[in-house]
């Protein structure tokens, strides 16, 4: 699948966020190695904490389904309609993809405004990261 499919496709999750309270929406498309794509919305909650991200939301929909190996992530997010010029997914977020993908060559395209995207690797947005190997 082409990096332009996946973030149509994250761009199109994102018309299904549930963000009532901070008006911030977010979608994500998952890439799974069986060619498999998850896709996910921020979840709000009237309670806040409770609220799941969009990524998380789109990991656990796939381990949930058996897929635990992953290609790449597209995500993007901004205020209402407006898509933000860059959006970095957050922290606990880059956590729970570490769990499933090999950082070096895990994919996380970041969507911006007018279709541009910008391509890192999870080890570069989650540096000397703390993963499973560590837990044998
Ligand atoms: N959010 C995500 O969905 N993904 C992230 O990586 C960062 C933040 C959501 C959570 C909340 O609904 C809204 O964006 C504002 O933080």
């Amino acid at each position: 699948m082409t990096p332009e499919k996946l973030i149509e496709l994250a761009i199109a999750a994102r018309e299904s966020a549930y963000a009532p309270y901070s008006g911030y929406r977010v979608g994500a498309a998952l890439l799974g190695k069986s060619g498999k794509v998850y896709l996910g919305c921020n979840i709000e909650n009237a309670s806040y904490t409770p609220t799941v991200c969009a990524e998380r939301v789109a990991v656990f929909k796939a381990v949930s389904e058996g897929e635990r190996e992953f290609e790449a992530i597209a995500v993007c997010g901004g205020n209402q309609q407006e898509i933000a010029g860059s959006f970095p997914p957050c922290g606990v977020c880059r956590q729970v993809l570490r769990e499933f993908c090999a950082p070096d060559d895990f994919k996380v395209y970041l969507i911006g405004a007018g279709g541009a995207y910008k391509t890192v690797t999870l080890s570069e947005l989650l540096p000397y990261s703390f993963g499973p190997d560590f837990m044998k």
